[in-house]
């Protein structure tokens, strides 16, 4: 079932997210949710905070357009080495519309739980590595445009401000 992706600045995205205790048949329909809704958007990554639920658990897929589907599932991820830094272009689906550069690692080592609670480890870098990092994020109630300079993060807020007021005269 697709969900409603909730978009800045409603107060869920800032909650932070607790950790799966049990891996039973409401986590695996959360996962399929946020698979199908991901890709319906479409996104390359979705954490189960956007759609208002708080649990650790985050769907990425980086394929290109028009090849074959490569999901990643990742449950209690944690990042436990990081490397390097990048800082390149990000969007999010909690934040229609904008983009920003932002200063990430630029390799991640994740282990993480798959569904059948097994402990996976991913070596990512590149857009797979910022993905890792943006949604893990997303997991501790924090969204890409919270790495902004200060100065940025306000030009931001104005800008947004704007967009939505006018989406209202608009809509
Ligand atoms: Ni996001």
């Amino acid at each position: 079932m697709i969900r409603r992706i909730l978009t800045y600045p409603d107060p869920e995205l800032k909650k932070k997210s607790a950790p799966v205790t049990i891996i039973n048949e409401k986590i695996i329909e959360l996962v399929q949710d946020m698979a199908e809704t991901m890709y319906d958007a479409p996104g390359v990554g979705l954490a189960a905070a956007q759609i208002g639920v708080h649990q650790r658990v985050i769907v990425i897929d980086i394929s290109p357009k028009g090849e074959k589907p490569d999901l990643i599932v990742a449950i209690n991820p944690v990042i436990v080495h990081a490397e390097g830094s990048s800082c390149d272009e990000e969007g999010c689906l909690s934040v229609p519309n904008y983009g920003a550069s932002v200063k990430r690692h630029a390799s991640v080592v994740v282990k993480a739980l798959n569904l059948e609670g097994e402990e996976v480890t991913y070596r990512a870098e590149g857009l797979l590595a910022i993905a890792f990092q943006h949604e893990i994020d997303h997991l501790d109630g924090v969204l890409f445009v919270d790495h902004l300079s200060p100065l940025k993060k306000d030009i931001f807020r104005k800008k947004y401000r704007q967009m939505l007021e006018q989406s209202q005269v608009d809509g």
